[in-house]
């Protein structure tokens, strides 16, 4: 099969095209809220510099508002970061791909890159409004959603303790059944994003775990069995080996809560040595994880007066400071491409991600990425969607949130599209889908 051409808000009524058309605006407006609501702080931190910064950015959003709901070009960024050349270069190469005379449009380019261009055009926005450069127009959003949360980290949480209390007695096949419960609940997780929900709260309020066996039927394609046979080497291998698991991190919130999880249970578990996240550089899809993000939970679960997740925050603080847990950054997950040209583009990080055992993506964006958020048949060969996207064995873990799905097994793709109009996005389905290298 031909790689197919990329989903865009050109298809009218496409999930694409209700996103950029609604969706997208919303989000917008919603930003535009946020810096107006946040005046008198930018008065009290800035003086009458703040209240001018205020007054730019607003405008800034608006009429990037108005560029995108009347299908304006896509515009060259003007600010002069790192990653400034390489978005003007991409849109120089969307234009080669046009007759003479178009211009890449909001609802005429690939899907994919018009959303990512948005949050970068936010971050620009912001860039040339000092001194409020910094402000995370997502901040409050993300931390309303951890609190919202809590109770179903509480529980998770007292679960992971009660685990590594009893881990010296588990059976192998136990712990086989353990680290599967913790992949799931890390892939409901996944739910919880608020660009799906448009920034409304979108919080998960009761425990996953006691719903695991529910949801199974949800799961539509499970590889757990080919993860284990990874990660099990390392539990029967000798004490010198090491085995290097990647967590390409999605949203903040719960979602963060269960990779943090699932991270500390395969370091306790003996099924991982080390590691690795991997966030975002700048605000992303309202709900991403920042550097900011991921200390700033950590902080918050050492400071809770609830001794079973103030036992996590002391024990993933410790993990981080023994380098037993690592955090990278890199530009290349907020730019707009598709992984199978991370070789290429970023070369550093695809070196990176070779050294590891094994890459769990996590998250809807990260699987549109990996497939280059194509219209691929349903029943295409993962491994043959990521094209020449294979530094490592890895694994997407996704909750269904936009119409590209592959790997599906003949006539499931159909009979789910003759009951469900919406099973592609509406996040009741998930998968936990592997490639090895190949
Ligand atoms: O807004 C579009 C989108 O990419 C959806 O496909 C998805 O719902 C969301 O943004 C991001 O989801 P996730 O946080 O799982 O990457
Ligand atoms: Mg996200």
């Amino acid at each position: 099969m031909e790689t197919p051409c990329p989903l865009s808000a050109k298809y009218e009524g496409s999930f694409a095209y209700y996103t950029v058309k609604d969706r997208l605006s919303q989000i917008l407006t919603k930003v535009i809220d946020t810096i107006h609501r946040n005046k008198n702080k930018f008065l009290e931190a800035h003086g009458e510099e703040g209240i001018e910064a205020e007054k730019k950015a607003l405008s800034f959003f608006s009429k990037l508002r108005n560029e995108m709901q009347t299908d304006k070009p896509i515009l060259p960024l003007t600010d002069q970061q790192p990653d400034t050349q390489i978005w003007n270069q991409y849109l120089d190469y969307q234009r080669t791909l046009l007759s003479d005379g178009e211009e890449p449009s909001w609802f005429t380019s690939p899907w994919l890159y018009v959303e990512c261009y948005l949050y970068r055009r936010i971050h620009e926005g912001l860039l040339l409004s000092p001194p409020i450069s910094e402000f995370d127009v997502f901040r409050d959003v993300k931390n309303e959603s951890f609190f919202q949360s809590q109770p179903a980290m509480l529980s998770l949480c007292a679960h992971l303790q009660e685990l590594k209390g009893k881990m010296n007695r588990l059976s192998k096949d136990e712990v086989r059944g353990e680290i599967y419960k913790l992949l799931q609940v890390s892939l409901w997780g996944n739910k919880c994003d608020l660009s799906i929900s448009g920034g409304q709260d979108n919080s998960q309020k009761s425990s996953i775990l006691s719903s695991l066996e529910d949801y199974k039927a949800f799961i539509l394609v499970d590889d757990m069995n080919s993860l284990w046979n990874i990660l099990s080497k390392n539990r029967d291998g000798n004490t010198e080996s090491r085995t290097r698991v990647d967590i390409v991190l999605d949203n903040a919130g719960f979602e963060l809560i269960t990779d943090f999880v699932l991270a500390d249970a395969m370091l306790s578990l003996n099924l991982a040595t080390e590691v690795h996240f991997h966030g975002k550089v700048m605000p992303w899809y309202v709900s991403d994880t920042t550097k900011h993000d991921f200390d700033w939970t950590v902080r918050q679960c050492l400071a809770i007066n609830n001794r079973w997740m103030s036992k996590c925050g002391q024990a993933w603080k410790e993990n981080l400071k023994k380098e037993r847990w690592v955090y990278h950054e890199h530009l290349f997950w907020t730019l707009p491409h598709e992984y199978c040209t991370m070789a290429e583009v970023a070369p550093d990080l695809y070196t990176e991600l070779q050294k590891s055992d094994l890459v769990l993506f996590k998250g809807d964006l990260n699987y549109r990425k990996l497939t280059g958020d194509r219209k691929w048949d349903f029943t295409v060969p993962f491994s043959q969607a990521l094209r020449s996207f294979h530094p490592a064995p890895l694994c997407s873990i996704r909750t269904l949130k936009a119409d590209v799905q592959v790997g599906l097994e003949a006539g499931v793709g159909e009979r789910l599209a003759a009951t469900e109009i919406d099973w592609l996005t509406s996040g009741k389905y998930g998968v936990i889908q592997f490639s090895p290298v190949v």
